[in-house]
């Protein structure tokens, strides 16, 4: 059995997409639980619906270090194949990042390396781009900036505003986050030397 720690911040849709594509519909992967740093957030009443284990590390009750502690522990009660980064809105330290070393990805709503970081959706438009997408990644010590996994490119038309290119994104990234995490667990990912990656599809 591959298994995986949700951690997300807010809404959750990709949480629900791996529930939908995985978790209900691949015997051999299952989410053993969703981590959330925000009281608020929807993927923690989406783990419930679906009777996964959910945690809620309140960041504004912690400091930095009392966090990631609580974060690791909580993440080490289970053997965890994997953590996904599914809308998690907050930076890992190295320390928390070299103890799952190549086991974090993320998802970003951009072809990256362009437009890392926050509102990239927005950095898209604002740019000017014609094309942006989305991008499954490994997390390295930079943001945004770990060996890319797979991505998809979206069309960016001219009537496009953030509000519209986030939703073509969003739905490019439900299907992209579950076939990545798919490839993974079957063995078919590997993190060349430097950061370059190999799938055998
Ligand atoms: C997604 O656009 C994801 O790419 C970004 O944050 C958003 C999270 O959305 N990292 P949701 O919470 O999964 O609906």
């Amino acid at each position: 059995m591959f298994q995986l720690a949700v951690l997300a911040s807010g809404r959750g849709s990709n949480l629900k997409s791996i529930i939908d594509k995985l978790h209900l519909s691949n015997k051999n992967i299952k989410i053993t639980c969703v981590i959330s740093n925000k009281k608020e957030a929807k993927a923690l009443k989406i783990a419930k619906k679906y009777k996964i284990p959910f945690y809620l590390i309140d960041e504004n009750r912690y400091n930095e270090k009392e966090y990631e502690e609580k974060l690791i522990k909580t993440i080490n009660l289970y053997n965890i194949d994997l953590i996904v980064l599914a809308g998690y809105m907050k930076i890992l330290s190295p320390k928390f990042v070299n103890s799952f070393k190549d086991s974090i990805i993320n998802i970003h709503p951009s072809l990256l390396p362009s437009f890392p970081g926050l509102h990239a959706q927005k950095q898209a438009i604002d740019y000017g781009v014609k094309i942006s997408g989305c991008t499954v990644h490994y997390i390295n010590n930079k943001v945004d900036a770990g060996p890319i996994i797979k991505q998809k490119a979206v069309k960016v038309e001219k009537q496009d505003d953030e509000a519209s290119l986030s939703k073509k994104i969003l739905k490019y990234e439900h299907q992209l986050l579950p076939a990545t995490i798919e490839l993974i667990a079957q063995g078919k990912v590997q993190i060349n030397k430097y950061r370059t990656v190999s799938i055998k599809e």
